[in-house]
């Protein structure tokens, strides 16, 4: 079987956008994740990422009504969809509002607050069918949009960026994200697990401290002596050599000088949000273990599809008791994107696909898509983060970056206290 033919595995699913605010969507996507007729393709978060994403023609729209500034720009933005839309509006509405909302000919439905959505898929389901039979045939939806962004994170965001493909641009996106966050005010520690490590030349950093400095002296004051600075996000440089990495990858997980110590430590140090560069092999394992949002890094290509469900699948399936990263803290993220290569909904399709065959539910949406930018390795090997080096690059890193940590950019915030951003609690300040 090719893989961009999905067969009987997902072809028939429903798509659907979740737009709303993260927090919404986020329990939306959770209720309908693992309901195998619905396959959530995209995101929107503000009336004009709607408007955008209706383009594509998702069957099924859930849509949270206060993203609107009232009913008027509500109704507006419902004339002329062809999609199955369910509204949500706010619990207080009044009665005629709902009845407005529902006459409009794309809303099967209107709901003050809440619905069961599990109670719901049914008719969800069925009304797509029925819109399925009257039109013909859906164009190939596109998968891009905002993840669910995750559970809420309880103050700390534990990020491993990894894949079981190499050269994907795993170190560029974790170096980006963490500058991202520092420059958001967030207090950010960006960790390389690479060996021989490309970070410190990537940011302009030296060689040394690196892990093995860490390794031995795996204190607090240790961590903080390994530690380098790139404007005001910390570094910790990652192994200078094949050995120390091996050294590093036989320690068991409650030695005081593994991984999961050193997240443990960062931790205690008070920074809202940790990126850990892992390696494919390696130590990769105690970097998952250790976090609670796996970012996967991916080209548009079927090989890294491929790696990516492979991945995927041995995060989430070990999770029972084992690991922290549930499958709504999977972000996908394809990169080095250029003209002709798969779209994201094809890759989408195959990875879902693929994953299903492998006995999952199917496979996470695309978040973000970064396109080849040859500017890119020119700065890295200038000493200049790949942020600086271009919009194109930096645009859908700050839109990864909002996803995880929230839209606010560069506050006061010292003294460590906690804030919300977004959909999750963090500790602000140093
Ligand atoms: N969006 C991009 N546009 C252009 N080049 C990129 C982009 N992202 C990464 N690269 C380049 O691709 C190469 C691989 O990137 P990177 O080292 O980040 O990948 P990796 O997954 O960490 O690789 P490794 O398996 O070696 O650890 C680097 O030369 C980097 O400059
Ligand atoms: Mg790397």
């Amino acid at each position: 079987m090719g893989w961009t033919t999905t067969g009987n595995n997902g072809a028939d699913a429903v798509t659907v956008l979740l737009a709303g605010a993260p927090d919404r969507t986020h329990v939306w996507y959770t209720a309908l994740a693992s309901d195998a007729r619905f396959r959530v393709v995209s995101y929107a978060t503000d009336p004009q990422d709607v408007k955008v994403k209706l383009a594509s023609n998702p069957e099924i729209v859930l849509l949270d009504a206060t993203i609107y500034p009232g009913p008027d720009a509500l109704m507006q933005a419902l004339a002329g969809v062809s999609s199955a839309v369910y509204v949500f509006l706010p619990p207080d509405v009044p009665q005629e509002i709902v009845e407005q909302v529902g006459s409009q000919p794309a809303v099967k439905a209107s709901f003050r607050g809440d619905a069961n959505l599990v109670e719901l898929a049914g008719r969800m389901y069925a009304d797509a069918l029925a819109l399925r039979r009257q039109a013909p045939a859906a164009p190939q939806m596109w998968g891009g949009g905002r993840p669910t962004g995750g559970t809420a994170v309880a103050g700390l965001r534990i990020i491993t960026v990894w894949n079981r493909a190499g050269g994907t641009g795993r170190s560029t996106l974790a170096a980006a994200l963490a500058l991202d966050a520092a420059r958001k005010g967030l207090r950010a520690l960006l960790v390389g697990l690479g060996a021989p490590d490309v970070l410190p030349l990537h940011l302009g950093l030296k060689p040394d401290p690196n892990f093995t400095h860490w390794m031995q002296n795996p204190t607090q004051e240790g961590f903080q002596a390994a530690l380098q600075q790139v404007g005001s996000l910390d570094v910790l440089a990652g192994f200078p050599d094949v050995l120390s990495e091996a050294r590093a990858a036989s320690l068991p997980k409650d030695d005081s000088a593994s991984v999961q110590s050193l997240v443990t430590t960062a931790a205690y140090a008070n920074y809202a949000a940790i990126v850990l560069d892992a390696p494919v092999g390696g130590v990769a394992p105690f970097a998952v273990a250790a976090s609670n949002t796996l970012v996967l890094v991916a080209r548009a290509t079927l090989a890294d599809a491929w790696a990516s469900v492979e991945a995927y699948r041995t995060v989430v399936q070990r999770a029972a008791g084992q690991h922290r990263i549930a499958a709504g803290n999977v972000v996908v993220v394809l990169n080095m994107r250029d003209s002709g290569q798969l779209t994201p909904d094809e890759w989408h399709q195959a990875a879902d696909a693929a994953a299903k065959n492998l006995g999952l539910s199917g496979f996470p949406p695309v978040a973000a898509v970064v396109p080849y930018v040859a500017d890119v390795p020119v700065a890295q090997d200038q000493g200049r983060p790949a942020l600086d080096a271009s919009d194109a690059f930096a645009r859908p890193v700050h839109k990864l970056s909002d996803m995880l940590f929230g839209g606010a950019r560069q506050a006061s915030g010292r003294g460590g206290k906690a804030i919300k951003l977004g959909f999750i609690k963090i500790r602000k300040g140093k």
